[in-house]
């Protein structure tokens, strides 16, 4: 089967990663979780202090990125892939409301995006991947043979969220995260550089009431069409 490159973009909370892993287990390509590599670094951004201060240690944080190793493993135990950062498992850090708030201020950074679309690109050279984020069918990958764009009410994002957060053991009100949201989706759409933007050539999945069979049953119509 030939193998290509499978962009999913779209809003906050749209269920995007839940639908990149359910394809790349079926058809055994890697995913690769664009979102997890921002909140990585705003993990490491945290543990560097660099919010305490101001702007110009933002630019003092730049080079640290270079020496950093971040880098996605299989975890076989738990069936899915983890992002790793200087070898410490951080998957479930970064899934915090914590890192949530910080994420799409250095998601605005033109060094940061720079290194991470080379990262992503690098690990995608040989096809057989299914992208997750903002800008893959724009900007990381604009020859993906399958582009996605995902949205969704911003009641039935949230209230995913909430119920998220809430197994994790978090102690946030549904009002809270949909603030959120509300907050990331202007940053997500107006930020200058990669804005989220729906592509000309990209198919629309609205999910506000569709369950994720459907969802992978519309998906799988066009992968076979493409790796015939
Ligand atoms: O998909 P997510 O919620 O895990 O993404 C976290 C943040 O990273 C979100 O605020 C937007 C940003 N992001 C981005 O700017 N570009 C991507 N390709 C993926 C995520």
């Amino acid at each position: 089967m030939k193998k290509i490159i499978i962009a999913i973009d779209g809003y906050s909370s749209s269920g995007k990663s839940t639908l990149a892993k359910a394809i790349s287990e079926k058809l055994k390509y890697k995913h690769i979780d664009s979102g997890a590599l921002y909140r990585s670094i705003a993990l490491f951004a945290i543990q560097k202090k660099i919010f305490n201060s101001d702007l110009w240690n933002v630019h003092n944080f730049i080079p640290l990125l270079e020496k950093i190793n971040l880098k996605f493993k299989w975890n076989k135990k738990y069936g899915q892939t983890n992002i790793f950062l200087n070898e410490e498992n951080i998957q479930s850090k970064i899934r915090t409301e914590k890192i949530g708030k910080k994420v799409s201020l250095l998601a605005q950074i033109p060094e940061i995006r720079k290194i991470l679309t080379v990262m992503q690109r690098n690990i995608g050279k040989n096809k057989g991947i299914v992208v997750d984020g903002r800008d893959i069918g724009n900007y990381v990958f604009p020859k993906s043979e399958i582009k996605i764009f995902m949205k969704g009410s911003i009641e039935i994002r949230s209230y995913r969220r909430y119920q998220d957060l809430k197994k994790r053991g978090e102690k946030v009100s549904y009002e809270e995260v949909k603030k959120n949201l509300i907050h990331r989706d202007i940053m997500d759409v107006s930020r200058n550089i990669s804005p989220l933007k729906k592509s000309v050539d990209s198919v629309e999945i609205d999910n506000t009431s569709m369950t994720i069979e459907e969802q992978l049953n519309l998906i799988f119509q066009l992968i076979n069409k493409k790796t015939k």
